[in-house]
């Protein structure tokens, strides 16, 4: 129905021999999905083409004001050999939202599924074989107008890039240590923290540079109004078990609306859990440690997927949760939510959409 032309690569590179030795977000695909965006055409000119540099103007807006989203999904390999992704349509659901909040026009989002469907198609042999990996999927828009004025561009590109994937933390599943921002902060109020945008990712940078100098591996952040109210992690939702309930951050506009995050939600209320979705003050969290209700926390999202937090400091005190192991709702989300992803479990929820 779409009309996607598919240009060939000269030479093909080599897939990665050493599936252990993968990380994250270095090797990327042979092809790419690009599509472009004009004020007379809309979207079009899509095709599976080459990855390839591109060629920017030095004046080209994302470049200068940073008119840019992006979403992050996988595509798994099932045991039987075939290949499935988990949510795909939320994702570009997602990033119409995102989108039009950076004033990106929107997408026909079953054209950029046609797109990712036809590139993986032709790429489905890099998708990984071993346990606990996949084929990353990174859907970016960039404004491409030559133009320093500071206004919506009038041209964009649309492209996809796929990179095989291990663990996004070099330790796996093993727990990250935390460290609360108190200084910076990531999003306000009326702000794009909801949306998957550059300027988001760029405006936590620093913070997760002194994070790591004290020995974290990623920052906490507090609500940008009063400093008090946990929000998300850098590159994950986050939730905690307290006095029996999974509790996390309720949607409040400075919050990625993550879909692992609503994933686990649906699958905890499912297994019975009393789930909460509100305002969680940092101080809370650290009392519940402090009279022994805190029994675990835990990170969420595509790349993260469950990652359990072992340790959270704040001014100088360090809480240490579940004696700095996974805890077994971590380990019971990570089993069902990777179980339905890989094709081992069933899905109960619709979530899978099968390519093979
Ligand atoms: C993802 O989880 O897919 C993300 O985009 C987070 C991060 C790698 C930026």
């Amino acid at each position: 129905m779409y009309d996607i032309r598919v240009t060939p690569v000269p030479a093909y590179k080599d897939k990665p021999q050493d599936e252990s030795k993968l990380g994250f977000g270095r090797r990327f695909t042979d092809y790419m999905f690009v599509m472009e965006y004009n004020r007379k055409d809309g979207w079009c000119n899509a095709r599976v083409q080459p990855y390839e540099k591109f060629q920017m103007d030095p004046a080209c807006m994302v470049l200068h004001y940073g008119q840019s989203v992006f979403e992050g999904m996988k595509c798994y390999r099932r045991k039987d050999g075939g290949l499935q992704l988990f949510r795909p349509r939320d994702n570009f659901a997602r990033m119409n939202r995102s989108a039009d909040r950076l004033a990106i026009p929107m997408f026909d989002e079953e054209m950029a599924m046609a797109g990712l469907v036809k590139l993986l198609e032709i790429e489905k042999d890099w998708v990984p074989h071993s346990e606990g990996t996949s084929l990353y999927i990174r859907p970016t828009i960039i404004a491409t107008d030559p133009f320093l004025g500071v206004h919506p561009s009038n041209t964009y590109l649309f492209y996809i890039i796929l990179c095989p994937v291990g663990a996004y933390y070099a330790h796996g599943l093993a727990p990250v240590g935390i460290y609360v921002e108190d200084q910076y902060v990531r999003a306000v109020r009326g702000g794009f923290g909801f949306t998957k945008t550059a300027g988001n990712y760029a405006a936590s940078l620093k913070a997760s540079v002194v994070a790591e100098e004290k020995g974290y591996d990623q920052v906490l952040w507090l609500d940008g109004v009063e400093q008090k109210y946990v929000e998300e992690v850098g590159s994950m939702n986050i939730m905690f078990k307290i006095g029996g309930k999974l509790i996390t951050p309720a949607l409040n506009g400075s919050i990625l609306g993550g879909i692992t995050r609503d994933s686990i939600l649906k699958m905890a209320r499912h297994m019975g859990l009393e789930v909460e979705e509100r305002k969680i003050a940092i101080d809370e969290v650290f009392d519940a440690a402090a009279n022994g209700t805190l029994e675990e926390a835990f990170g969420t999202g595509t790349a993260a997927v469950v990652s359990p937090v072992g340790e959270l400091c704040k001014d100088g005190q360090v809480i240490t949760i579940n004696g700095g192991k996974i805890g077994p709702v971590a380990q019971a989300m990570y089993d069902q939510l990777t179980g339905i992803q890989y094709g081992r479990l069933e899905d109960p929820f619709g979530w899978i959409v099968k390519l093979s």
